[in-house]
């Protein structure tokens, strides 16, 4: 079991695939793109899922969501998934997506044992797509969305970051758009994790100014909180339901204290947190030779040291010298 000192315990393993993304989403990466990882410092397919299976099969994982950067630019996305369905106990295998490549790979995914999708969707006009996330790729991620829908890899979860002046009234559209696709829409609160450093939390756009905007346009009552668990979003029942909205508050709204995350970036360190000041180098050890045992030993010490919460309203808080894109989202 990942237990840490404040006797939470991490079930939800993030494994992010890949540091690249073809889009270049403001929030998160410069125009220009990063410095992205030298691949023979990414762990191979065989390593991500020699890692996996030691943490569903000793350590207590039973979600395991892959991520990026983009995860569907990996190659090995079907096989790594393949073979991660097929684990006893077999765990949820989900995936978050910016959705582009989507419509080719939903249904082979569905077939593989994915079971479920998020993707990032944070305007419905193509010009502020393209200002956004600088390219021009918006009718791909619709076309991503419908292929998850129809592949039945649902809920399908849609995350939404809104930013003042560029995508904030597009709030009730969007959750128009998703309402009447059967699409589960999250706000999420920007965090401090970008590339470029530029987060202000004056710009930042909180959870109760969204739901002030939404209230505006519909009805929308708290969901039952014992069914969030440990989830970030908080859900609102839109309409009379059985519709909902969700909202991520991650930065206002804090769920730190129910947290059973632990994150295994694309070069192979553990890190116990987003906002982790430190990470436990599985891919040094994988490579010199450890053994199972040493490894479920390193990976059990490093979600022990995990802080109480990210800290962010605390006046000595240090943005991560990674950014989400290195992380995993
Ligand atoms: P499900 O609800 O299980 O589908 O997943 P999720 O909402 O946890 O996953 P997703 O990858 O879609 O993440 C959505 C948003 O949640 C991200 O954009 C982040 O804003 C936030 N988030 C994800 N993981 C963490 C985390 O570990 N800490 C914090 N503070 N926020 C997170
Ligand atoms: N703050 C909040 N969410 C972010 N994402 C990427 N960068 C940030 C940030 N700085 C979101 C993406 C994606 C999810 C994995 O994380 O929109 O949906
Ligand atoms: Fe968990 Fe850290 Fe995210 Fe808080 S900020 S929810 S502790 S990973």
């Amino acid at each position: 079991m990942l237990q840490d000192s404040f006797g939470r315990v991490a079930t939800d393993l993030r494994v992010s695939l890949t540091d690249r993304c073809n889009l270049r989403c403001s929030y998160c990466m410069p125009p220009e793109g990063l410095d992205w990882l030298p691949k023979a410092g990414l762990l191979t397919a065989d390593e991500i899922v020699r890692l996996v299976t030691i943490g569903v099969e000793r350590l207590g994982i039973t979600e395991v969501r892959y991520t990026g950067g983009e995860p569907l630019l990996r190659r090995e996305l079907l096989d790594i998934v393949t073979r991660t369905a097929a684990l006893d106990p077999t765990p949820q295998v989900s995936l978050t997506t910016n959705g582009i490549g989507l419509a080719r790979l939903a249904a082979p995914l569905a077939a593989a044992g994915l079971h479920r999708v998020n993707v990032s969707l944070d305007t419905l006009d193509r010009e502020t797509f393209k200002r956004l996330a600088h390219r021009d790729r918006l009718a791909d991620v619709l076309d991503g969305l419908a292929a998850a829908e129809a592949a039945g890899l649902r809920p399908v979860k849609v995350n939404t970051v809104l930013m003042r002046s560029v995508n904030d009234h597009e709030a009730v559209p969007l959750l128009r758009h998703c309402l009447e696709r059967g699409y589960e829409l999250r706000f999420i609160e920007q965090m401090p994790l970008d590339a470029q450093h530029g987060w202000r939390r004056d710009d930042m756009i909180t959870a109760d100014e969204i739901l002030a905007l939404l209230k505006e346009s519909f009805d929308l009552v708290p969901d039952s909180p014992v069914e969030r668990g440990s989830a970030p979003a908080e859900l609102f029942v839109v309409d009379g339901g059985p519709a909902r909205v969700g909202v991520i508050g991650s930065v206002t709204r804090p769920f730190c204290g129910a947290c059973d995350r632990v994150r295994l970036t694309a070069d192979g360190q553990i890190r116990n947190c987003l906002f982790a000041t430190e990470e436990s180098d599985l891919r040094a050890a994988m490579r010199s030779g450890a053994g199972d045992d040493e490894l479920a030993e390193r990976w059990t010490a490093a979600v022990r040291g995990k802080r109480a919460g990210h800290g962010i309203d605390d006046p000595a808080f240090l943005q991560p010298s990674r950014p989400m894109s290195a992380i995993g989202g």
